[in-house]
């Protein structure tokens, strides 16, 4: 069976960390990436790991044309992941036209050029963002979709929903992935995340902290109604995000009685607070992390975690890591990066 696959984001920190897992599952990637939130020595990671490098395009898939031509180069992909987005939630509010532009003109523009051809396979980006503020934890695939607290989270909610309707008049097969959040880099130290500017997310300004690049890492508040006070989150060590996608293919490629659209929750099942991530980390490490709690950050949620039950049962998919795995990981992509012995 042919096995090529067209991976859109493919150098970026969930895309690279997938390339890697797919040529080790034999495989064979083509990556489109418009470098807008990467750098293209990930490439030369993804070979170092794997002795392969995979085709790469240095498109924007809001061009028509560079989509055209990857699928004329390219008539017989075995199907899709498309994780290319812009991704800050916080940017996303200051930039809504920006993503709203990108995000779902890159979508479309995918799509129309797949409906044209034989190729039948979606595996989608999506994020448990859309749950929004949850009445019920851990959240199932039943849970109810919120209003998005963000623009960004809009992309995501909007994205499911063209991919859903567009199944309905096509023979689309489309697997939606709902990532809660992704932390950690492969164990190799040879790509992990490359935060753009000051990171946002907690882990890789823990890990820079550590490295010395902050004075301090600020908790956003510990007056949530959690046992330790701050909030919760399923951190997921993107190895296992990576193999989610995998998976996932390979159920679209031999589940014969799935339902044309289908939705699985991805994340370890296991609920950790922001103070257990930062003592987890102190211990495994061995680094005396500065902090100090501040006030809460508008627009976070208490707590969330996944229910993971349709992931393991249905898709035959379960997360192996845990967090003082993907902390031990990140902290030796972070001394890779910033020559720390
Ligand atoms: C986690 C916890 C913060 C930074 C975001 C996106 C989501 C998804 C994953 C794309 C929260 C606390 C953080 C800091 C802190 N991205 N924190 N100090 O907000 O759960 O999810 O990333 O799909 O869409 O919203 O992740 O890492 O930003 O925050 O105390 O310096 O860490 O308040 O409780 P979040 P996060």
């Amino acid at each position: 069976m042919n096995k090529k696959i067209l991976v859109t984001g493919g150098l970026g920190y969930i895309g690279s960390h997938t390339v890697v897992e797919l040529i080790e599952s034999g495989y064979d990637p083509v990556i489109v990436d418009n470098l807008s939130n990467t750098r293209p020595e990930v490439l030369d990671g993804i070979e170092k790991i794997t002795g392969k490098r995979p085709v790469f395009y240095d498109f924007d898939l809001l061009n028509k044309n560079h989509v055209k031509q990857i699928f004329d180069e390219h008539p017989t992909l075995e199907g899709i992941i498309h994780f290319a987005a812009h991704k800050y939630v916080g940017e996303s509010v200051e930039k809504p036209l920006m993503y709203y532009e990108n995000n779902l003109m890159s979508l479309i523009n995918l799509l129309n050029e797949m409906l044209n051809r034989d190729i039948r396979r979606f595996i989608f980006s999506s994020s448990c963002t859309v749950y929004g503020l949850p009445d019920e934890l851990p959240v199932t695939e039943q849970t109810p979709v919120k209003p998005a607290m963000s623009p960004y989270g809009n992309t995501k909610q909007i994205g499911e929903e063209i991919l859903t309707d567009t199944a309905k008049v096509s023979d689309l097969e489309v697997i939606l992935l709902r990532y809660f959040n992704p932390i950690g880099a492969h164990p190799s130290a040879e790509i992990g995340e490359l935060p753009v500017g000051v990171p946002q997310n907690l882990v890789p300004f823990i890990t820079q902290t550590a490295a010395g690049l902050h004075p301090e890492l600020r908790i956003f508040g510990d007056d949530y109604d959690t046992p330790d006070g701050t909030a919760i989150r399923d951190y997921i060590h993107v190895v296992d995000l990576a193999n989610a996608h995998v998976r996932a293919l390979e159920f679209l490629e031999t589940e014969k009685n799935k339902n044309q659209v289908e939705i699985f929750n991805v994340g370890t099942g296991k609920g950790n607070s922001v103070m257990e991530i930062v003592n987890t980390f102190m211990e495994v490490t061995g680094v005396k992390l500065p902090y100090r709690i501040v006030g809460r950050r508008a627009g976070d949620v208490p707590a969330i975690w996944a229910d993971t039950t349709r992931a393991e049962t249905v898709m035959g998919w379960k997360a192996k890591r845990n967090i003082a795995d993907a902390l031990r990981d990140a902290w030796r992509w972070e001394k890779k990066i910033r020559h720390i012995q």
